[in-house]
């Protein structure tokens, strides 16, 4: 009978990935950058954005060297910009108090801002080959049906057990394989959660732990890992307004706190409110309404905010741009350069494939 891990690390040598950009390198640099990409984006999404951040960021001094505002452009459309605010600030910070040198002990690359048990995990095992255990959201789902777990596995209690499990099954820990392959087995256990034991309709006749694995047996592949208890997300409004001025969108760089820190914004503004009136005593300017967009939901982590697009010609304005540059007239291939929110950047490309800088009057 050969173990878990040996099972994996067999299944990874013949229908594992073996080619992903961050594979077949111990660069940590390179190694940490794709684990925080990888950490709440798919791969395929993932793939683009990394090679383009490596090419401009080839390394730790790079990194650290660059804007917070050139990061966050690199970042803009991943989303969870909090990821590229961490990787710029621990890059910083590792210049500063390691001498450069990503640290090797996994609980030092613990504590680095935005690394949490899991990612540290992987990250000493692909760049130093240590015997740490993961447990990302694809291993809670194997573990949850492999092992029968009949609650939500971000539960304390069940964490504590998928932590106890991972640990258990590492190669060479159940007393059945060697130390040996802890790379291919982590890599494995990834592989198998995105194509194998995925959320819906798994392939279990493809999964080499058929046949110890509890949820397949009970025919419960369906019901397990439990889905998170859901309390209905909050929702909340606001009218974000697209000001247009020979050809060019306004900006605003938005506060480090809060949603879309330090990116750039189109100007929000509360949605009872009118945007005449508000443009005139925020900013000076007179404007007039150009054709309508229709509104539209962006979902966050914590509440549900419904968009109401505001596209608006500026008839006059003062000069708008401050001496602290955080407000800007920007041309369209600009803004889409720039470290903009995706909601931002779905209605810049909205509006830029439609003739929409004629005032609404003229299109009647
Ligand atoms: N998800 C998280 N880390 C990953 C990796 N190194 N390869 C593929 N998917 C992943």
């Amino acid at each position: 009978m050969s173990s878990f891990a040996t099972k994996l690390i067999r299944w990874q040598k013949d229908h594992g990935r073996h080619h992903l950009p961050w594979q077949n390198t111990r660069d940590p640099y390179a190694i940490w950058l794709s684990e925080i990409m990888l950490q709440q984006t798919q791969v395929s999404t993932v793939i683009p954005y990394y090679l383009r951040f490596l090419q401009c960021f080839p390394n730790i001094g790079s990194l650290a060297a660059a804007s917070l505002d050139d990061v966050l452009a690199q970042w803009s459309g991943l989303g969870y910009y909090s990821r590229g605010r961490n990787l710029h600030r621990t890059a910083r910070l590792i210049i500063a108090d390691h001498g450069g040198v990503f640290p090797r002990n996994v609980e030092v690359i613990r504590q680095l801002p935005g690394i949490g048990r899991s990612t540290a995990a992987a990250i000493a095992v692909f760049a130093h080959g240590q015997q740490c255990a993961i447990l990302d959201g694809n291993v809670k789902r194997i573990f949850a049906r492999y092992f029968g777990i009949d609650g939500y596995t971000g539960e304390k209690k069940n964490e504590i057990l998928l932590w106890q499990k991972a640990e258990e099954l590492l190669p060479g820990k159940d007393g059945n394989g060697t130390e040996a392959g802890i790379e291919a087995y982590t890599q494995a256990l990834m592989d198998l959660g995105a194509t194998i034991c995925t959320r819906g309709k798994p392939k279990c006749s493809s999964c080499p732990l058929l046949q110890d694995c509890i949820a397949f047996r009970d025919n419960r592949t369906d019901k397990l890992p439990v889905p998170r208890p859901r309390k209905p997300l909050p929702e909340r409004e606001t009218a974000l307004l697209m000001l247009m001025k020979q050809e060019r969108v306004f900006l605003e760089k938005r506060p480090a706190a809060g949603i879309w820190g330090n990116l750039w914004c189109l100007p929000e503004m509360p949605v009872s409110e009118s945007a005449d009136e508000h443009c005139m005593r925020r900013f000076g300017m007179k404007v007039a309404p150009l054709a309508r967009m229709l509104p539209f939901d962006h979902t966050f982590t914590h509440f549900r905010l419904r968009i109401h697009p505001q596209p608006l010609q500026v008839v006059s304005c003062p000069s708008a741009v401050t001496p602290d540059g955080s407000k800007s007239w920007i041309t369209f291939d600009d803004a889409l350069k720039a470290a903009i929110p995706s909601p931002v950047r779905k209605l810049l490309m909205q509006y830029a494939c439609h003739d929409h800088y004629a005032p609404v009057e003229k299109q009647l």
